[in-house]
């Protein structure tokens, strides 16, 4: 099974609008410069890598404008799973449609840490984001201290689960547009990335657990990517490992030479 790569960048609570159409130009000379050979640049919407970039809600429109020009969409980095409601501060699904977008990331470890989400919130959303015909990017990983206790299958298991507990009415083929991110807490942000023989086996593990509860042509079709100081320099390497789909990209996707080269990896990979 032949699975799409996906490069997702993830600009967290950074740029300004202002900032947006600079980058966008500055990524396309890096990329033009670069020339993936396998495609050519013309043609990245098409035969590529999906490339797109989770932006704060205010940068979402000109993001869109900047980014569908070069066939890159834009997606939330976060919303709410109810229809609408007193919600004080929260951005629903139909708000984000609104303005055309349908993809968001949910459960990022930055919203579970300092926002309070839990296993319980994410499914829920997740929910949502299928109801909602929405494309989410769900984030799963765990922390250092379970990670030396020797917990890591065991938190990833619960996350997987919570992810898909609350999509038993709903078909395969409408499960299509999910997309697990695996970002182990530990090496977000710190520059120390997990070795891809690592992230392999917990990419291999959360595609059994998606086997497991969804059964095998799901599982075989299900992309996973990986989050954690995701770089031009270890995107080679991670893209070996047979059940690497992609990158969640935070610090690198803020630079747009170091994301074209990242970009330019995805369609060599
Ligand atoms: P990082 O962030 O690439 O800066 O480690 C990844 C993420 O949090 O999505």
């Amino acid at each position: 099974m032949i699975r799409r790569k996906i490069l997702a960048g993830n600009w967290k609570m950074n740029k300004l609008n202002v900032d947006v159409a600079p980058f966008f130009k500055q990524l396309k000379e890096s990329l033009e410069k670069l020339q993936p050979t396998k495609s050519g640049f013309n043609s990245i919407a098409e035969n590529g890598p999906e490339v797109l970039f989770a932006l704060p809600f205010p940068l979402l429109v000109g993001g869109m404008q900047a980014a569908s020009f070069y066939g890159y969409t834009v997606a939330a980095q976060n919303f709410h799973w109810a229809d609408a409601g007193a919600f004080t501060g929260e951005v629903s699904a139909a708000m984000l449609k609104e303005i055309g977008v349908t993809s968001t990331l949910i459960g990022h470890s930055e919203r579970r840490q300092f926002f309070g989400e839990t296993d319980q919130t994410v499914a829920k959303k997740v929910k949502q984001a299928i109801t909602q015909k929405f494309s989410p990017i769900v984030c799963v990983g765990e922390t250092l201290e379970e990670r030396e206790k020797g917990l890591t299958h065991q938190v990833i298991e619960r996350q997987i689960k919570s992810v898909f507990q609350d999509l038993g009415d709903f078909s395969t083929k409408e499960l299509a547009s999910l997309v697990i991110a695996y970002e182990p807490v530990w090496a977000i942000g710190t520059g120390k990335a997990s070795t891809a023989e690592d992230a392999q086996d917990v990419h291999g593990f959360i595609r059994k657990q998606a086997s497991t509860l969804r059964g095998e042509a799901f599982a075989q079709s299900l992309r996973i990517l990986y989050g954690g100081s995701a770089s031009p320099k270890n995107i080679v390497e991670l893209f070996t490992k047979p059940d690497i789909d992609g990158a969640l990209v935070g610090g690198a996707s803020l630079v747009a030479d170091d994301f074209a080269k990242m970009i330019a990896a995805a369609f060599e990979a």
